[in-house]
């Protein structure tokens, strides 16, 4: 049987391809990239990219090791001789935090802003928009602690999904307070189940006692149900002053931007580094509780990963939720760009002459040629199939006087060419097109 594939990855593939699916065109995706890139450069973000492999300890330290992603969906990597640990990276913060703190880059003035992309790895259910490589894009900034830093972060996110062409957006701001506000909603939220206790699904009971706020995040029924019933009151609702004046700043700037958010105190995040501001993009065409991103204040992490205090903020988005949101949209492909010319010998003596001019021809724009001598009427539609927007036939007589037949295809004109002035034609018709 032929091989297949891992469970939960995907090929990522050129426009027309049978196996395409909502989220893997690779068309849909580079143009998304480009779109990200010139969104976050223009804002002066600069680009990172960090090891697909990092330390387990650097994964277990830095999103937590009460979270589904250390608990159920990391992927070791081992290599003989080493008792190390390693593990495909889940996310993309913690690596760039590390790369900050080892690189010295808090030598750059502050706040500085990294951006990245790249695939990440999580052994989750597959299901759509779940995979378990997948791809973000991620925009860290490091130094400051300024709640404009916060706001301008959210807006770029909202910007870059415009940019993109989504128009069904939710923007969900919360706040997740200080250390002693959420020691204090721990405590609150460990009175409140505690007399409870045989009604919380094992893993959140498993929670409760270090991370209590993770079973407010449950997936499973018998916890939604007992939260239902409870309905303890939000961490929203118990920040302390000062991550309360920071969440204020932050949506004065927002609702100053009119940036369309709310506040939404169930904004949890599947994280543990972050603090303060928290938030959430989601879409109605990808499915109830699958965010198109998520970004947040990590203010204590530098710290955890053995650096010092470092205030932090950023977000990512997931590249094959997009894609899934611009289908549901009905946002249109962006359209297969052929080559500028296809090049078609007449007869087989003359496919030295054809492939040399393709050749020269590419270092200034893109030339495909036919690899048989063909009648030209079996090259025109060998250059309509590629998308090409000129045909250029050499048969005998060109290639006596130094010449070629050449045919705009969009318009049907034909005429012929002496060959030294086919690259400046071609680059005067780049320019005005
Ligand atoms: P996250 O919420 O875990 O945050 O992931 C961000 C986005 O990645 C999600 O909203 C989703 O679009 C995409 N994503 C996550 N898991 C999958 C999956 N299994 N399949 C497809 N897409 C997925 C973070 O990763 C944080 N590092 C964000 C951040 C940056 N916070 C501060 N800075």
């Amino acid at each position: 049987m032929a091989l297949k594939r891992p469970k939960g990855t995907f090929d990522l593939l050129p426009p027309g391809s049978p196996g395409l699916e909502k989220h893997n065109a690779m068309n849909r995706h580079q143009l998304v990239l480009e779109q990200v890139r010139e969104t976050l450069e223009r804002a002066g973000a600069k680009f990172i990219q960090t090891p697909l492999f990092e330390a387990l300890e650097l994964v277990k330290r830095g999103v937590g090791e009460t979270t589904d992603v250390v608990q159920k969906e990391m992927y070791s990597v081992s290599h003989r001789g080493s008792d190390e640990g390693f593990v495909l990276r889940p996310e993309g913060t913690a690596p760039i935090v590390r790369a900050y703190l080892e690189n010295g880059l808090k030598q750059f003035p502050a706040p500085l802003k990294l951006w990245t992309y790249g695939p990440m790895f999580r052994a989750e259910r597959q299901q759509e928009g779940r995979y378990r490589q997948f791809h973000q894009v991620d925009y860290e900034v490091l130094g400051s602690d300024d709640p404009l830093t916060d706001a301008e972060a959210i807006v770029l996110m909202w910007q870059v999904l415009e940019r993109v062409g989504l128009k069904n957006l939710e923007m969900k701001v919360s706040s997740l307070g200080d250390p002693p506000d959420r020691e204090a909603y721990s405590t609150y939220l460990r009175e409140v189940f505690a007399p409870h206790l045989e009604r919380l699904s094992p893993l959140s009971l498993s929670r409760l006692e270090r991370n209590p706020l993770r079973i407010l995040d449950s997936k499973e029924a018998q916890d939604i149900a007992l939260i239902a019933q409870l309905s303890p009151k939000s961490l929203l609702e118990s920040l302390g002053e000062s991550a309360k004046v920071h969440l204020d700043r932050v949506c004065a700037y927002l609702t100053a931007w009119g940036v369309t958010y709310a506040l939404d105190p169930g904004i949890v995040r599947g994280l543990d580094y972050y603090r303060r501001t928290a938030w959430e993009v989601h879409h109605t065409g990808v499915g109830a509780k699958a965010a198109l991103g998520g970004g947040g204040r990590y203010d204590g992490l530098a710290e955890l990963l053995g650096g010092p205090p470092t205030p932090g903020v950023g977000w990512a988005l997931g590249v094959e939720r997009i894609l899934i949101a611009l289908e549901a949209e009905a946002v249109p492909a962006p359209a297969l760009v052929g080559p500028l010319l296809y090049l078609g010998a007449l007869e087989e003596g003359l496919l030295e002459n054809v492939t040399g001019l393709a050749l020269e021809l590419r270092r200034s724009a893109s030339c495909e040629f036919g690899y048989r001598a063909k009648k030209p009427g079996k090259h025109l539609e060998d250059a309509v199939k590629k998308g090409a927007v000129f045909l250029g036939l050499i048969g005998p007589d060109e290639a006596d006087t130094g010449t070629l037949s050449l045919k705009n295809l969009e318009r049907g004109e034909g005429w012929v060419l002496p060959r030294a002035e086919l690259p400046e034609y071609l680059r005067n018709y780049l320019s005005s097109h």
